[in-house]
C-alpha cells in the first residue's frame, strides 16, 4: 500500500492543454477540496452522475467521499481537473484509478463538468491517466461503461481501446488496451512520484 503524506501530494500535478486551447491543472485531491469535490458531483447532470456512478446517486456518499480523500490507500487515487475562471479555480473534472499491483493492471472511472463536455477535457484527462497508469508500472488499462454511454464509447474509441464484454454485467461495456507509453515519455504526476517514491514503482512488479 502507498499512503501518501499531505505534502507529497501537494507536489504532484500536471498542467495539460486541451482542444478547446485551455489549461488546466490534473492534481491529486486534498482533503481541502473535500467540499469543492461533493459540489461538483452534486452539480453534475443526474444523466453524468448516472453514467459515472452507473447507477442513480445525488452525490458521492460519505464513506466513497473518505475514501477519495486518502492518496495511495488500498493502491487507489482521485484526480481533480481544474480550470481558472474569473481568478478562481473550478473543479470541471475528476478521476479515480486503481492499480492492482500483482496483475499490472489499472482501472478508472471519469466524468467531466456538463458544462466543459465536448471541449476535450475528457482525452486530456484520458492520456495523462495513461501516462500515471505506465508510471506505477501498469501493462494493462481499462474501464467498465454503460452500453448507452455513446460520449464515453466515442471517447476510448477514438484513443484506441478494444471493447469487450464486462464480466457479470450484460449492461456494461469494458473497454481497454495494453500500455506501452514509456513513463520518461510523457512526464506526469505519477512519474515524478514513482521517481520520489520507489515504493510506488515496486507496487506494480
Ligand atoms: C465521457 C466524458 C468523460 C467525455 O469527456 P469530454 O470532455 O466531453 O470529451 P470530448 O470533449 O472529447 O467529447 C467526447 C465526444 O462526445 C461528444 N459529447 C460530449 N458531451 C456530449 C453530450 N453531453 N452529449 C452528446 N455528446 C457529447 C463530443 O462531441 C465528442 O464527440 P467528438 O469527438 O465527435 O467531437 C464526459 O462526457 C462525461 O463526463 N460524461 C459523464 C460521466 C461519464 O460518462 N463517465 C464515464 C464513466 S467511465
Amino acid at each position: 500500500m502507498l499512503a501518501l503524506t499531505f505534502q507529497d501530494v501537494a507536489r504532484h500535478a500536471d498542467v495539460l492543454r486541451v482542444r478547446s486551447g485551455q489549461s488546466i491543472t490534473v492534481r491529486f485531491v486534498e482533503p481541502k477540496d473535500a467540499a469543492a469535490l461533493q459540489d461538483y458531483f452534486r452539480g453534475l447532470s443526474s444523466r453524468s452522475r448516472y453514467n459515472r456512478f452507473l447507477g442513480a446517486l445525488s452525490e458521492l456518499p460519505r464513506t466513497e467521499l473518505e475514501k477519495s480523500l486518502h492518496i495511495g490507500e488500498d493502491n487507489r487515487f482521485t484526480v481533480i481537473a481544474l480550470i481558472k475562471a474569473d481568478g478562481a479555480e473550478a473543479i470541471v473534472g475528476e478521476a479515480r484509478y486503481a492499480i492492482e499491483p500483482e496483475s499490472g493492471r489499472f482501472e478508472f472511472g471519469l466524468s467531466v463538468d456538463d458544462r466543459w463536455q465536448g471541449h476535450g477535457i475528457g482525452p486530456a484527462l484520458l492520456s495523462n491517466l495513461q501516462c500515471r497508469a505506465a508510471a506505477l508500472g501498469a501493462q494493462r488499462i481499462f474501464g467498465d461503461t454503460l452500453r448507452s454511454n455513446e460520449s464515453m464509447i466515442k471517447l476510448a474509441r477514438k484513443a484506441g481501446y478494444a471493447f469487450g464484454p464486462t464480466p457479470n454485467d450484460w449492461k456494461l461495456v469494458r473497454f481497454e488496451k495494453p500500455i506501452v507509453l514509456a513513463p520518461d515519455e510523457i512526464p506526469c504526476a505519477s512519474w515524478r512520484l514513482a521517481a520520489s517514491h520507489p515504493a510506488a514503482v515496486a507496487l506494480a512488479h
